[in-house]
């Protein structure tokens, strides 16, 4: 399996390969791979000749360091895992983070149209102008044909799509379901920080998830608001965020529901120090 750790090198070799007329799937991740990561580069290689899989921790979306130093750093793992898909179809660039930014690590600003003001935008400062800078910098290098995005980080996905049509850049984007764990907690890197107390506690947001989705059937989004709220007022482990239930194309925030909209509900909880998230279509 071909590794890349400098861009110049990836590029030649990138290069090549857009000269051999072959088609080119990319999955950007900040590593820790796990099954979710995998279903994104299994789509992509069912769409596309080969795929390019990014591991690079992006300093300039984290808006807190300790969450930035604690996160998951694994290459090796995160090699072993992606040779058992495919030794041959997948390349992977994990640059430094002078490669990437060179002694400037800060975040372009960007215009998502709004999106960006809701949900984690609100909670996680800057957050967004970060992703934007390292997917558009990221997309320049590799350029892509397709790009897969989980829907794990449905805001995320939005705010890329809306990034693409932004700057016309040629690339099509592509959401992915969530994959989860047997007890329905969403998979994510962050998993395997939780202590096993909080591993043990965490499936009951998904839990509370698929009831609130039940409920939004037959009572207003405030009422199912409220009775999330509730739940994890009683819940000793684990300590709610927030809980939106918003329109799945602006994110905004539902204040009467109406048969012509979809809807999805965002949840974001701490588990101990550990901020975990998830999210599912209401109709
Ligand atoms: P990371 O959290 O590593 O996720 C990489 C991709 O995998 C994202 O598109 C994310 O939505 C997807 N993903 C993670 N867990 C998933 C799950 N359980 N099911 C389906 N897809 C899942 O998201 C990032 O990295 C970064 O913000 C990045 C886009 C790489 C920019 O730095």
């Amino acid at each position: 399996m071909k590794i890349f750790k400098n861009k110049a090198d990836f590029r030649t070799y990138l290069d090549a390969v857009k000269s051999d007329k072959k088609s080119l799937g990319f999955v950007p991740t900040m590593g820790a791979l796990h099954q979710g990561h995998a279903s994104l580069i299994e789509k992509g290689l069912e769409q596309n000749d080969m795929v390019v899989v990014s591991v690079f921790v992006n300093p300039t979306q984290f808006d807190n360091r300790e969450d930035l130093i604690k996160y998951p750093r694994t290459l090796e793992d995160d090699v072993q895992l992606l040779k058992k898909i495919s030794k041959d179809q997948i390349v992977v660039f994990a640059p430094t983070v002078a490669d990437i930014y060179g002694d400037n690590v800060i975040s372009e600003s960007f215009s998502y149209d709004g999106l960006e003001h809701e949900m984690e935008g609100k909670f996680r400062d800057g957050h967004f102008d970060g992703v934007g800078t390292i997917i558009k910098r990221l997309f320049n290098i590799v350029k892509p044909d397709r790009a897969y995005f989980g829907e794990k980080d449905f805001q995320q996905l939005m705010i890329i799509k809306k990034l693409v049509e932004k700057l016309d850049l040629p690339v099509q984007v592509i959401g992915c379901k969530i994959h989860r764990d047997e007890d329905g907690l969403a998979m994510s890197s962050r998993n395997t920080r939780l202590k096993p107390e909080y591993r043990l506690a965490a499936p009951f947001i998904y839990k509370t998830l698929v009831t609130a989705k039940e409920k939004f059937g037959t009572i207003s989004a405030n009422k199912v608001t409220e009775w999330v709220e509730q739940q994890f007022e009683k819940h000793d482990l684990l300590e709610l965020e927030y809980f939106i239930i918003a329109n799945s194309e602006t994110l905004k925030t539902v204040k009467r529901k109406s048969k012509y909209n979809s809807y999805r509900a965002f949840i974001a909880v701490y588990a101990d120090d550990i901020r975990l998230i998830d999210n599912i279509a209401l109709n």
